[in-house]
């Protein structure tokens, strides 16, 4: 292994932020490109302030900074690592891409409302991270506006993902009362709003973890009552363990306001010091993949289709897993055993501006592609004939039945639909009794996508009839009988041929559970 790629691949800290909508995910990697230096003025990611998504700014930005951001990946330096976010859309862009981008990650950061506290989609989300054993640090964000009790907030945590926490600080008042954090790691106050004092941003804690009497804010009531929290956490609740958290299991908790920028760069130094740097990655084989292997390896976890009519190409997202990749090498293709060179057949991002010339395992690339790649697909040069683990199926919630509005257009429509489903964009169900199609999607998005995709690709033109929300549960080849099945439980098969219900809701999987008790009902993710 050279001393630099080692040197590299150790540097990089690649994760992905999850939240809720409106919980201030946006806010927050604002604030860190800043810190990186990637962007100059706020408001430039999703542009709420300026306007649409503002994707010229990204292609701007890169032009001057030759950096690789995209709308899902962002990268940049700081205190001598390379960062890599990758955006996990939480609005109604949630699709069972949002879920995958998870599997390319070595860690996450939940971003939660002080005033809402956890809430559905990051529940979601977080299942899937834990799933995954990645270390997840929380940021309890909007400190400047009057929230819920920080010790609320932290049993809520506790209960309801059922994750040990540990506060890396603690509020000092919040809302217009906001004075500071109480670093518990870092053995300080910091200020949120130095210059009412003496114009200093921290103040250090004497050896009984309190700041000097003589300090205006020892008096204040808020800092008192700080005090007495941090007292009962300490002897109440977890101790700090960094296995912990490399584990998944004990989330370190930061406070803060994204919108002020208060505690975002604590948090993002302190978050730097503990994220994982990438790790081995798991073959089908059961084996793993060092990332300092100097072959190059990768595999696909989203396929991004332009929904620009005149450009059909779709962007293929890598997690690089290994060695170092250049452009222009040539790499195999496992599932075809086909070779590739990555310069002509495939491009980078986009195509005016400079391109990604290299990367190494922990980065993630993005290739032009035209058909060729499926979500799970793995890259690899050399002589490594490496298959990575394959990804995850996600449990559908929302599906709907698909006809093709021309009866005539039966041919590019099973094409489509074959394409689009193996490409992970939508999974595929026929009932059983009716041959009826039907899609199923986790975010309301896919559908969108789906049909849109399917018009302008395959120009065939879609009829989608909505069925709601249904709760999806697999069944054993050998319990199948079709008598089971009725309009309140569909009987269906996915693409391997595998048995599942389509329940109407929670209640008519339970009544069908006390009626056919030895049905095994299972879920996917
Ligand atoms: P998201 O990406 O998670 O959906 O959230 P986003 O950052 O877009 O933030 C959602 C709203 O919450 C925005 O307000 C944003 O300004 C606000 N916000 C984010 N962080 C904080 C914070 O620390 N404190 C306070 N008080 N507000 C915060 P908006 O009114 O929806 O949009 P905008 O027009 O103000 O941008």
């Amino acid at each position: 292994m050279s001393l630099n790629l080692k040197e590299a691949v150790d540097s990089r800290r690649t994760f992905a932020i999850i939240s809720h909508p409106d919980a201030g995910k946006t806010t927050i990697t604002e604030q860190l490109l800043l810190f990186g230096g990637a962007i100059r003025q706020a408001g430039t990611v999703k542009g709420k302030k300026t306007g649409n998504f503002a994707k010229s700014d990204w292609m701007e930005i890169e032009k001057q900074r030759g950096i690789s951001v995209t709308s899902s990946v962002m990268q940049f330096d700081y205190d001598g690592k390379r960062v890599n976010i990758l955006d996990t859309p939480g609005h109604e862009d949630f699709s069972e891409d949002t879920y995958r981008t998870l599997m390319a990650v070595d860690a996450a950061v939940m971003v939660v409302d002080s005033a809402k506290g956890i809430e559905a989609q990051t529940k979601k989300l977080f299942q899937v991270c834990r799933m995954r054993g990645i270390p997840i640090f929380t940021f309890m964000n909007k400190l400047d506006r009057d929230g819920r009790e920080p010790l609320d907030l932290l049993a809520e945590l506790e209960e309801v993902l059922e994750i040990e926490s540990y506060p890396m600080n603690w509020p000092i008042g919040m809302g217009k009362g906001l004075e500071g954090l109480y670093d518990v790691y870092h053995k300080r106050v910091e200020l949120h709003r130095p210059d009412k004092y003496d114009g200093e941003r921290f103040i250090e804690l004497n050896e009984d973890g309190d700041i000097p009497t003589d300090h205006p804010l020892h008096k204040d009531s808020v800092y008192t009552q700080a005090m007495e929290d941090v007292e009962l956490l300490t002897e109440a609740g977890n101790e700090f363990s960094e296995e912990r958290i490399a584990e998944g299991k004990l989330t370190p908790v930061f406070f803060g306001s994204a919108l002020t920028n208060f505690g975002v760069q604590t948090f993002l130094e302190t978050f730097l010091q503990f994220a994982p740097k990438p790790s081995a990655h798991k073959t089908m084989a059961e084996e793993t993949v060092s990332p300092y292997e100097e072959e190059f390896s990768g595999f696909v976890f989203k396929i991004q289709a332009n929904m620009n009519p005149a450009h059909r190409d779709r962007i293929a997202f890598i997690r690089v897993c290994s060695g170092e990749f250049e452009r222009g090498m040539d790499v195999f293709l496992e599932r075809t055993g086909k070779k590739f060179k990555l310069t002509n057949s495939t491009q980078f991002m986009a195509d005016s501006r400079e391109t990604v010339e290299s990367a190494v395992a922990g980065d993630i690339i993005g290739l032009y592609d035209t058909g060729n790649y499926q979500i799970g697909d793995t890259l690899y040069s050399g002589k490594m004939k490496v298959a990575y683990e394959e990804l995850p199926q996600f449990t559908p919630e929302l599906f709907m039945k698909v006809t093709a509005k021309n009866v005539m257009k039966q041919k590019s429509f099973h094409k489509g639909m074959d394409q689009l489903v193996q490409e992970g964009a939508i999974q595929l169900y026929k009932t059983i009794l009716t041959e009826d199609y039907i899609i199923g999607a986790v975010g309301q998005l896919q559908f969108e996508v789906f049909q849109h995709r399917m018009l302008n690709e395959y120009n065939t033109e879609v009829i989608l009839t909505p069925m709601g929300n249904k709760t999806a549960r697999w069944i054993n080849e050998e319990d199948l009988d079709e008598r089971m099945s009725s309009s309140r439980n569909i009987l269906v098969k996915d693409r391997y041929d595998q048995p599942l219900f389509l329940f109407e809701n929670q209640f008519a999987m339970r009544w069908f559970a006390d009626k056919y008790p030895e049905v095994e009902l299972k879920a996917l993710l």
